[in-house]
């Protein structure tokens, strides 16, 4: 018999010992995984082991939850990351080297752009920005050494739609990757991949988790490009918290739930705002009031609960703040996709092809409250200015 303080160390079953066949995934806490053989080890040091030889290569649940986002988006593969923006970085990481030259949407997230800007640049990227609203038009702004397309549509704060497929027919033809973030529609409403897109990235901090508790992200890949990425991921050593992961497997099981009473809610409030004596526009892709209303018909399958809007020009910036301040039921703050009801706001220093340049654009995230009490709740505040 051993000693009782060896005895405290070695007691008790491994898991691999205890197969209890749960519907879900396990949630291991590990930093090492033990091998089963010197042999297998060895095999580890050389690159060449294919199981999980370590906390950062992926554990149950971000196996889970992985193997699931590439069979729902109909990729070659899929990874997790600790967010959104990091699953973005890691994409344009992996795919721009010194010289580079890369095209990004205009409407693109704020720290998508950052990152351009400030960390490509300095590894010699050259990055331009492409009118939010592009489709084939791109082709006037491709140089000999453009190696990325990114698009982001509709763009999460302004909602102009790219025409993914002509974009992408144009790329093609010259082998440059494009990338999609498609956290606004989920894979449920777009498949980027069926519009000849090589790379898909989700904010599973959005409609995947749906409850503005959990930072996540995710990219997803076609098989032509899947290596390139994977050797990146490999050699940053990234991965994502396992709870989260387990969390964005649950969140995946009601999406479809959730995203169909978000759509319904949105459009009903997005339709009556529309009406109201103190909005000057909505901008709603599946309105057909959008400019790009067809584009989004054509390729789309449904909406989610993001929409912005503008107030009437004669009301200044007082407005604006008694307005958002008087909201009972809206609560001030970044990100979306949750449950609960959120409002931004802010003028966007970019350019837009529809008008609202230099305007302030409050933006609805709305959740799964009642959408008459929404109403109600925006009535109100609208009334007091
Ligand atoms: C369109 C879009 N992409 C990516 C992100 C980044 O996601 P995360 O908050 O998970 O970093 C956001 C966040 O708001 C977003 O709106």
């Amino acid at each position: 018999m051993h000693k009782i303080s060896t005895r405290l160390i070695n007691s008790g079953k491994q898991e691999s010992q205890l197969s209890i066949n749960t519907i879900n995934p396990p949630l291991h806490r590990a930093s090492t995984v033990l091998f089963d053989s010197y042999a297998d080890m060895l095999k580890a040091n050389q690159g060449r082991f294919e199981g999980i030889e370590y906390g950062t290569s992926g554990l149950a649940a971000q196996k889970a939850f992985e193997s699931a986002m590439t069979e729902l988006e109909g990729a070659h593969g899929c990874r997790a990351f600790q967010s959104g923006i990091a699953a973005i970085a890691m994409v344009l990481t992996a795919f721009t080297a010194q010289g580079d030259h890369i095209l990004i949407c205009d409407n693109v997230y704020g720290p998508t752009r950052r990152f351009c800007n400030e960390m490509l640049a300095k590894y010699g990227v050259t990055t331009e920005f492409l009118p939010s609203a592009s489709g084939a038009d791109i082709s006037g702004f491709i140089r000999e050494n453009t190696r990325l397309v990114f698009m982001e549509s509709p763009g999460s704060n302004t909602f102009e739609i790219q025409d993914i497929p002509a974009i992408t027919k144009v790329c093609r033809e010259k082998g440059i990757v494009t990338v999609m973030d498609n956290t606004w529609a989920t894979p449920l409403y777009l498949n980027p991949f069926k519009l000849g897109v090589d790379v898909s990235i989700q904010s599973a901090t959005k409609y995947i988790t749906g409850h503005s508790d959990i930072l996540l992200g995710t990219v997803s890949a076609t098989e032509e490009h899947w290596e390139t990425f994977e050797k990146c991921c490999g050699i940053y050593e990234a991965f994502a918290s396992q709870e989260d992961c387990y969390q964005a497997l649950r969140g995946l099981r009601t999406l479809q739930v959730r995203l169909r009473q978000h759509e319904k809610s949105a459009l009903e409030i997005a339709r009556w705002l529309s009406g109201h004596e103190a909005v000057e526009s909505v901008i709603h892709p599946a309105l057909e009031s959008h400019p790009q209303h067809e584009i989004w018909k054509r390729d789309f399958t449904g909406s989610s609960g993001l929409f912005g809007f503008t107030l009437r020009e004669d009301l200044e910036n007082k407005d604006h703040a008694l307005f958002v301040d008087s909201l009972k039921l809206f609560g001030l703050g970044y990100s979306w996709g949750g449950y609960k009801s959120l409002i931004t706001g802010g003028r966007f220093q970019r350019t837009n092809p529809f008008g609202y340049e230099g305007k302030t654009i409050f933006r609805l995230n709305i959740g799964l409250e009642d959408p008459q009490d929404l109403m109600d709740d925006l009535d109100q505040g609208l009334g007091r200015i």
